[in-house]
């Protein structure tokens, strides 16, 4: 049996059709500022999470507190730096490689794709700025896939 962990920022909704394959196993994330656009794990399993409107990076460690990773809560930009000292602009799309515990992030503000070291908490620019604004992406076996719209 398949099962798909749902993580719900806001409310829990029902999916006709593939109720049986479906399991609900977290609405923790209603709790994170700012919209939760995707969501992906670190190395310890822990949730790390992508707040759209609050600029942030959030995660949620095992005693249930949701702690910040990286960026101004509220406040937009591009800077690269250490947790709070980074600056994201809309930051839309999350993936993680767990051998090295980095996160991908696809900044769709600032057309970036942006790496967090998820032990240190710095966050660099791997990729951009660009002429394309990325929204989805993925990390396999060594290769970062992004999506976006046609620019
Ligand atoms: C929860 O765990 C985090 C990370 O270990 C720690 O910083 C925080 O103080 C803990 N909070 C509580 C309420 O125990
Ligand atoms: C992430 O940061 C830690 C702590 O500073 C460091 O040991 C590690 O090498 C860094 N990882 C990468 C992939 O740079």
């Amino acid at each position: 049996m398949m099962v798909i962990v749902v993580l719900l920022a806001t409310q829990c909704v029902s999916h006709a059709g593939t109720a049986s394959r479906m399991m609900v196993v977290s609405t923790v994330l209603r709790r994170a500022a700012g919209n939760v656009a995707d969501v992906t794990v670190d190395m310890h399993g822990n949730i790390v999470c992508v707040a759209y409107t609050d600029n942030t990076i959030q995660r949620l460690v095992p005693n249930g507190t949701l702690e910040l990773v990286a960026g101004q809560s509220g406040d937009l930009g591009d800077t690269n730096g250490v947790g709070g000292a980074a600056k994201f602009n809309n930051p839309w799309g999350i993936t993680s490689n767990t051998v090295n515990n980095i996160a991908f992030v696809s900044d769709s503000g600032n057309n970036a794709i942006r790496a967090i070291n998820l032990t240190s908490t710095l966050v660099t620019t791997l990729v951009g700025p660009t002429t394309a604004q990325p929204f989805g992406i993925v990390y396999l076996r060594g290769v970062l896939y992004a999506a976006g719209p046609r620019s």
